[in-house]
């Protein structure tokens, strides 16, 4: 069955975007299954850098469908500017080739107050998030009171509903947090009012997708945010609020249980994170600085969505190996080999000294004062002077990169297909 899935193997931001343009030139369906507008993926072609929050970055290419999941959680908002921007960076977007599910739920202003009061609010143990509204949306939807695509079709009892839910949020953020009064009526008029400019995209993609699969299609599935933030399977509590692994795309899709051919899991060459949590590899000083760049060049370590500077560290096989087996990965993708080019020495994190024991693999449901403890245990790989971004066949690979690359796969028991080095399209080593 020609499914594939494209899944970060960290805590996101591992270049997910830029390998799925790379991906999606031989698919005919592109998804995204679940997350919102938390998602920012920079893809560079040629002398355009396209900016995508919510639509799969598979749309750059002509010939793709794209389609925002049913698992999904969509601001109406951000969604429309970010298709006027596309719009007038050349891309077509009719609503012959983006499809919204009308089960996908519905980010609203009052959604995004209330995740950034209670992150405020949790003080020194603030998770740090995106401040979009993810959080209380999903709440929203398992408490059986979300607001879903759909509605926007039924406009007069999509205003009350609409209504009652600014009410409801203004009440918690007036009473837990102390906020100045929502204007409930206005709000309500202009957000309906833009939300309704969806409506000709509101488009169940259902059979489309199984109509694909069947007929030999690429159904090419892109996951937003990395394994290690999955809100089951992540770095508890510090985590995002949708299941962001391989597994995701079953339900965020209704695909069924199908057989996926490729399970591409991508990694940046080294672990970065944005926002708090444990990251046992993570350095400070000199070498941080260093790997995350100044920010004068667009890769650098700096968040696409919130521009806040990204924490860095060692690649970290612990976390890989989990990832690899959580998604069932069947290649990886390595991403900023670039980046390591004039260390000295590369250390990679083979195992943790935990509790005096040494272990290999995440232990599944490790808590974060536990995590906090472990000792990284490392590796240490004679690094490589040259500049590789003008590479792009193996053999022309420094003989200390190639080993790097070797010592990865063999570490993670899993091949490498594709090794980036650098953000434009073709900054790309193909191995198979
Ligand atoms: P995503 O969220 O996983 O799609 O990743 P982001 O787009 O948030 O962050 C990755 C950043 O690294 C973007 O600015 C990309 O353009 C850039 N990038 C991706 N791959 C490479 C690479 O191999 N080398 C360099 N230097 N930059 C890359
Ligand atoms: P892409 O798709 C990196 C992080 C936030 C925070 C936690 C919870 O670009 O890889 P949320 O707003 O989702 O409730 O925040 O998750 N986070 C991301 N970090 N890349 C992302 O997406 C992220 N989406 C959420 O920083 O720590
Ligand atoms: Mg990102």
């Amino acid at each position: 069955m020609p499914i594939h899935i494209a899944v970060g193997m960290q805590w996101g931001d591992e270049g997910k975007g830029r390998v799925v343009d790379l991906l999606s030139a031989d698919a005919a369906i592109v998804c995204r299954y679940n997350g919102g507008d938390n998602a920012g993926h920079t893809v560079t072609v040629g002398k355009k850098t396209f900016k995508l929050h919510l639509i799969p970055s598979g749309i750059i290419h002509s010939h793709t469908i794209g389609i925002l999941g049913g698992g999904m959680v969509i601001n109406p908002l951000t969604l429309l500017d970010e298709m006027n921007a596309l719009k007038l960076s050349g891309i077509e977007l009719s609503p012959r080739r983006l499809y919204i599910s009308p089960l996908a739920h519905l980010i609203t202003p009052a959604h995004r107050l209330l995740d950034q009061a209670e992150d405020e609010a949790r003080g020194k143990g603030a998770i740090g998030t995106t401040g979009r509204g993810i959080g209380p949306t999903y709440i929203d939807k398992a408490a059986r009171r979300g607001l879903r695509a759909g509605e926007i079709l039924e406009p007069e009892s999509f205003r009350v509903k609409v209504k009652q839910h600014f009410k409801l949020v203004d009440r918690q953020l007036q009473s837990l947090f102390h906020k100045e009064p929502l204007d409930v009526e206005s709000m309500t008029a202009e957000w309906v009012a833009a939300a309704s400019k969806l409506a000709p995209y509101i488009q169940d993609a259902t059979t489309l997708l199984h109509d694909a699969v069947r007929s030999g299609d690429t159904v090419l599935a892109e996951g937003a945010q990395g394994t290690l933030l999955d809100l089951d399977y992540g770095t508890y509590p510090f985590v995002t609020s949708s299941n962001t692994t391989a597994t995701g795309i079953f339900s965020g899709l209704a695909l069924g249980i199908m057989p996926v051919d490729r399970i591409i899991g991508i990694t940046k060459a080294f672990q970065t994170r944005v926002g708090a949590g444990p990251f046992p590899t993570e350095l400070s000083g000199e070498l941080a600085a260093r790997l995350r760049g100044t920010g004068a060049n667009p890769w650098d370590e700096y968040g696409t969505t919130t521009g806040r500077p990204r924490r860095v560290g060692w690649l970290d096989m612990v976390l890989l190996r989990y990832a690899v087996m959580i998604n069932g990965v069947n290649e990886l993708c390595i991403t900023k080999l670039d980046i390591l080019s004039g260390l000295p020495e590369i250390h990679i994190c083979t195992s943790y000294k935990l509790d005096g024991r040494e272990c290999e693999i995440l232990p599944m449901g490790l808590l974060p004062e536990q995590m906090n403890a472990a000792r990284p245990v490392y590796e240490t790989l004679p690094g490589w002077k040259e500049n590789i971004t003008a590479v792009r066949a193996w053999k022309d690979l420094p003989k200390s990169a190639q080993d790097y690359i070797r010592q990865l796969e063999m570490l993670s028991g899993v091949h490498v297909s594709m090794i980036s080095v650098g953000p434009e399209r073709d900054q790309v080593i193909r191995l198979d």
